[in-house]
């Protein structure tokens, strides 16, 4: 069994909602632990666990990374199958949520992640003020997600200058997974910058907005295999496994979708087929960069667009480096993160 090497796992069921709230602070050695709120379907809450785990890891990576002075943490709400969540549960469930948060005492802050909205982080907000991108007329700096599309659009620059010698991803081929919040205005900022899109998503009614962008539409499984300069998984994660590494007929992988990799070893797969993989953590980090700059540092629009544009010199910097010494992007990024931490600890001695 693998060691846990997370600071504080709260587990509990939710008294208001009855459902399972799970907590997981991964890191606070750079500082407060960030991390948005899951609330998703899991076959078993175990699952949910799995994935929170995964999950604020890949945070505390994700900041140290972007050079953010905080840490990682994530928050999963495991909603059974067949449990409809109504208006009435929803609510229940984000206060249980709330207090969950609260009794950390700001050592960890929620946000929004893949199935909640700045209203829900509202809703939080009445009961505790450790929480990320509440609507802007109410004092937060809203809906996350044009961030993390922009923070991804500098990641496939980055690559694209990799791959061809310039940022500009004009005639570029990419396939799109996933035309979620992200997915979907990335398409839209893919599209004006001239790339040649292939976009995919899970639900068919997606088609007509890809139309209107003038990209072609076709299967997520087709868009994971097609022939590509940059594949873009942005939908949930686990799409890359070691079985899919041989079909891929693209030459880099860059995308905001969290946890990526059915398993850790397949970074190397990619490698060994010369495929170049961006870690997700590095790409998505968009989100997380502009709502600490805006509500934590006060800084204007500008300002964060700035910090979430220098993603393109972080992914950058990275290729590099692996380039170099013939590492994994992987690689390179985690010992990138593990400076970074171990830094912190040295100056902030527990105890
Ligand atoms: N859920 C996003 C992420 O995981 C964005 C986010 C998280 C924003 C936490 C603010 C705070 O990065």
């Amino acid at each position: 069994m693998p060691e846990l090497d997370h600071e504080h796992v709260a587990i509990r069921t939710g008294p208001r909602s009855g459902l399972p709230v799970i907590v997981a602070v991964h890191s606070t050695a750079l500082g407060q632990a960030v991390g948005g709120c899951r609330v998703w379907r899991y076959a078993d809450w175990r699952d949910g666990l799995t994935d929170a785990l995964r999950l604020s890891a890949g945070m505390t990576a994700k900041c140290a990374v972007a050079g953010l002075a905080n840490g990682g943490g994530k928050t999963v709400v495991a909603v059974p199958e067949g449990t409809e969540l109504d208006p009435g549960l929803r609510r229940r469930v984000l206060e249980d949520v709330a207090d969950a948060v609260a009794s950390l005492d700001g050592t960890y802050a929620t946000g929004p992640d893949v199935g909640t909205s700045p209203e829900d982080m509202a809703v939080i907000g009445e009961r505790t003020a450790h929480v990320f991108c509440r609507p802007v007329e109410q004092g937060g700096s809203g809906d996350s997600s044009p961030a993390t599309a922009l923070g991804t659009l500098a990641a496939l620059r980055a690559v694209r200058h990799r791959l061809h010698g310039t940022p500009a991803l004009k005639g570029a081929r990419v396939s799109l997974v996933g035309l979620g919040s992200v997915g979907l205005r990335l398409a839209g900022l893919l599209a004006e910058e001239g790339a040649e899109l292939l976009v995919s998503d899970i639900d068919p009614a997606k088609r007509a907005r890809a139309r209107e962008l003038g990209a072609t539409w076709t299967s997520p499984g087709e868009a994971l295999t097609a022939e590509a300069d940059i594949l873009v998984p942005a939908a949930l994660g686990g799409i890359l496994t070691g079985d899919v590494v041989p079909e891929l007929r693209c030459a880099a992988i860059a995308g905001p979708a969290n946890n990526q990799l059915a398993a850790e070893p397949v970074a190397d797969l990619l490698h060994e087929r010369g495929i170049v993989w961006v870690p997700d953590y590095v790409v998505s980090a968009g989100g997380a960069i502009n709502a600490l700059a805006v509500e934590l540092r006060h800084e204007s629009p500008e300002e964060a667009r700035v910090r979430v544009e220098a993603i393109e010199h972080t992914v950058t910097e990275l290729l590099r480096e692996a380039e170099h010494r013939d590492v994994t992007p992987a690689r390179a990024a985690t010992e990138l993160a593990r400076r970074r931490l171990d830094a912190a600890r040295a100056r902030r001695p527990v105890g």
